[in-house]
């Protein structure tokens, strides 16, 4: 089969390879003997592969390796007790080689695809709106009628947590950097769109009636403090990513004199030893994409010999909704 690997740690132009490789057998290797064989259509790309170019994510597989944690496809083959059969659309999670005609995915982590959903969207699924559903519901506890302000809100994981949101009964406010972004966050189920070089903390506040409940946070750096200060009492900042480079510090005593919260959301850490967690979140994302709330925007796509080039738009933020490799 064909597929690309990582076989030096040089950044995205030089680190990749196009190669012929072996099928894999329908074994992982968190669940060996035992596994959901993909004929891949749609791979997914996210910050975790442009960091593996440079070798700064914190999975460190030997290399040469095949990158890509999530694919959309058509099931092949099934070893072991699984939801999914031979022919079926899927969505899976497979952590490492996604990048290639064929991978291979534990079965608790392969999920049919909803009819709604084509190829490219199932590859935008699983890693984003787990994640979203995550950070909103399970830390963030977003209930219906709240309102939540999400940064980064025409990126990935932005534009799934507005989707997620709406399907919980949310208003949204999505925070964006330019025009063009201001539009997918719109398309994406934002009530309302603010600029993040504007004055979006007072403008959240009024929106709100005096400050928002919930704040999901993929972009991190010095806007931190202004997303306590945004919060109603009670409130809770839902940390989950540090695109904007730097890694804010918390002054405690906000969290004391306003009572609210910062909360943590690292949904890897939490669900791949956690089985039951990993379908019970899927099994919610599921019944949103039935319910037309989750339609994954893909903002751009690329054949699998052009990965790199799909990273760039990822470093050089450019990236709106989800970038996929089409097969
Ligand atoms: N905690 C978890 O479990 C978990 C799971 C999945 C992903 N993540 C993390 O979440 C973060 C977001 O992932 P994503 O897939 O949504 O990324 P993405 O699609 O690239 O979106 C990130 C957004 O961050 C904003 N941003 C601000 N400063 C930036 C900069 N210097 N470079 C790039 N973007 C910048 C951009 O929005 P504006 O231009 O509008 O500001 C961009 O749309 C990543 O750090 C990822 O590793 C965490």
């Amino acid at each position: 089969m064909r597929a690309v690997q990582i076989t030096s740690l040089t950044g995205p132009d030089s680190a990749l390879e196009l190669v012929d490789l072996p099928e894999p057998e329908p074994s992982h290797m968190m669940s060996p003997g035992e596994g959901v064989v993909v004929e891949v259509r749609a791979a997914g790309v996210s910050f975790p592969e442009l960091l593996q170019t440079r070798g700064e994510y914190q999975m460190k597989p030997d290399l040469p390796f095949v990158p890509g944690s999530e694919v959309a496809g058509v099931v092949r083959e099934v070893a072991g007790e699984a939801s999914v059969a031979p022919g079926d659309r899927v969505a899976a999670f497979c952590m490492l080689g996604a990048w290639a005609e064929v991978a291979v995915a534990p079965t608790w982590m392969t999920f049919s695809l909803p009819a709604a959903l084509d190829f490219a969207q199932g590859a935008g699924l699983i890693l984003n709106y787990h994640t979203a559903y995550f950070a909103c519901r399970t830390r963030g506890r977003l209930a219906e009628g709240e309102t939540v302000l999400v940064h980064g809100a025409a990126g990935g994981v932005g534009t799934a947590a507005l989707q997620v949101a709406k399907g919980l009964g949310a208003r949204t406010i999505g925070v964006v950097s330019t025009g063009e972004k201001e539009q997918v966050a719109r398309e994406a189920g934002a009530d309302e769109v603010l600029r993040s070089d504007g004055p979006w903390k007072d403008q959240a506040k009024e929106l709100s009636g005096g400050g928002v409940d919930v704040v999901v946070d993929p972009v991190g750096g010095d806007r931190f403090t202004d997303s306590i200060r945004s919060l109603r009492e009670g409130g809770r900042v839902v940390v989950v990513g540090f695109t904007g480079g730097s890694i804010p510090e918390v002054r405690v005593n906000r969290l004391l004199l306003n009572n609210v919260e910062v909360v943590g959301a690292g949904w890897g850490a939490f669900v791949l030893s956690k089985p039951e967690a990993f379908r019970a979140i899927g099994d919610e994302v599921s019944r949103l994409a039935e319910a037309g709330f989750i339609r994954p925007i893909v903002g751009a796509r690329f054949p699998l010999d052009r990965g790199a080039e799909a990273l760039h738009v990822l470093d050089e933020r450019r990236a709106t909704g989800k970038i996929v490799l089409e097969l």
